[in-house]
């Protein structure tokens, strides 16, 4: 079997680095699962999205994949380290891209949005730890916010006041770079753009994701 790279996501959030992978590596069989009989994976336990991301890989790789994507904040915050424990394939995760947020802050304030479950993990406490530096980081929960994503609403009123919910409070308090945390926020580049100051930069990891994984093809 040709070797694939399976990709898995709750929705269609883990498209977004589908795609980018795609553009870097476009003879590359990807094998894409959107989990979305357990949609949204960021309002369940840790424990109920561990248990389906390692169902999913398990699949995955029975179904060939020679390497895996966990193209969810949520699901690599709940069960990323255990992928890597019980499976024997390369394992590529996301993580909000806090590090070169935080090196890039002119205003040494970055703002970080995610899913609730993403939130009180360990795994963005510890990327807090890791890399703030001296940078103010404010994690900003987005409930509902991927529902939108998944429903299709990818512009409009809705999604426009929920963003700006979370966001005109960090905007206020200086905040010049926004960390996109769940892939399925990738789908808003356009929308954040046309509400955002150009002096403030949205950093998405779905890029530095495709070319970490093509490096370790
Ligand atoms: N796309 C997922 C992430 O990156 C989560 C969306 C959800 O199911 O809540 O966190």
């Amino acid at each position: 079997m040709a070797t694939s790279v399976g990709i898995f996501d709750s929705g269609v959030g883990g498209l977004t680095v589908s795609e980018a992978l795609h553009r870097l590596a476009p003879a590359l069989p990807q094998r894409y699962f959107a989990d979305t009989a357990c949609f949204p994976y960021g309002g369940r336990s840790d424990g109920v999205v561990a248990a389906r991301a390692l169902t999913l890989a398990r699949r995955l790789v029975d179904e060939g994949c020679s390497l895996l994507i966990v193209a969810c904040n949520t699901a690599s915050s709940a069960a990323l380290l255990r992928l890597r424990d019980e499976l024997d394939v390369p394992i590529v995760g996301m993580e909000p891209p806090l590090k070169p947020a935080a090196a890039r802050s002119r205003s040494g304030r970055v703002a970080v949005l995610v899913t609730a479950a993403t939130a009180r993990g360990s795994r963005l406490a510890r990327l807090h730890d890791d890399h703030a530096n001296g940078v103010d980081i404010e994690t900003v929960p987005m409930p509902g916010l991927a529902d939108l994503v998944e429903s299709g609403e990818i512009r409009g009123d809705a999604v426009e006041r929920t963003l700006r919910e979370g966001l005109d409070g960090p905007l206020s308090r200086g905040v010049d770079q926004v960390a996109l945390g769940c892939t399925h926020y990738g789908f808003l580049l356009p929308v954040l753009r046309g509400l955002l100051a150009e002096s403030v930069d949205v950093l998405h990891a779905a890029e530095p994701v495709a070319r970490r994984t093509v490096d370790r093809l």
